[in-house]
């Protein structure tokens, strides 16, 4: 039974089932007001929240996060720690908060590499919320779109999958993502016209929206405006 919600104004009727954002440009809103690049990304985090709120009002049923890649190991070192303890922080101040309103959290890319304790907490944070089912928010942590295709191949080679049995429904269940559906649409904030390794294999036919906004002013009325602009895409999969 669909979920009797309050009419939104300005939402249309057809919102995307999943969305995926590319949250870029904190270290240029931080250095736009002097401050350093942590400083961007605590405000980022505090707008995690903001967008992670407006989805559920929104009726999205999946959002997909890039929050640290494989090549974000290459910044500076206090940078790199920084990232870390924010998602230490968000486990432990936000899970509470997230449980209680049906967010289900998933994490997509790696554990390995990353310090173990924070490796428990994350398993945790999805153990705790695995029967939630109001929001799906896979978080990309250590991900990389093709490292999880290179996964992908290795596992089905370990299970013996035979060559004749890969098809695209096989792929798609050894990504990270296996049980979600391809984003609907992909928002990149603060400008540039990439990809970025994020999603490669499950962006393939997602409509992209860029926006020059840097993510940490990238609000619920901005996320309103990119459904909008979603809803007048006419998408064709290839057809005509
Ligand atoms: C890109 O901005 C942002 C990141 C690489 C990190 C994104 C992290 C957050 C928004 C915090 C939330 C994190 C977790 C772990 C839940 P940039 O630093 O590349 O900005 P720039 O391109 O302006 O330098």
């Amino acid at each position: 039974m669909a979920e009797a919600r309050e009419k939104v104004p300005g939402l249309p009727e057809r919102v995307p089932a999943h969305v995926a954002i590319i949250m870029d440009g904190n270290g240029r809103w931080a250095r736009a007001r002097g401050l350093p690049r942590l400083a961007g990304h605590r405000a980022g985090t505090e707008n995690l929240r903001r967008i992670i709120r407006a989805s559920v009002e929104f009726g999205i049923r999946y959002l997909t996060i890039y929050a640290f890649s494989t090549e974000n190991w290459g910044r500076p070192a206090d940078e790199v720690r920084g990232l870390m303890n924010i998602l230490e922080e968000v486990i432990d101040r936000e899970l509470k908060e997230l449980h209680g309103n049906g967010v289900q959290l998933r994490h997509i890319g790696r554990l390995e590499g990353i310090d173990p304790l924070l490796q428990e907490k994350v398993r945790q944070a999805i153990e705790l919320t695995k029967d939630n089912a109001r929001l799906t928010l896979n978080v990309a942590f250590n991900y990389g779109g093709r490292e999880e295709i290179v996964n992908a191949v290795r596992q089905m080679i370990a299970d013996g999958v035979a060559p004749d049995q890969v098809d695209e429904e096989t792929v798609h269940r050894y990504l990270y993502t296996t049980d979600c559906p391809d984003p609907d649409l992909i928002i990149r904030t603060s400008g540039e016209l990439r990809v970025s390794n994020f999603l490669i294999w499950q962006g393939a036919y997602a409509e992209l929206y860029v926006t020059p906004t840097y993510w940490p002013d990238f609000d619920r009325d901005e996320l309103l405006k990119a459904l909008q602009e979603y809803a007048r895409r006419d998408r064709r999969f290839g057809r005509v």
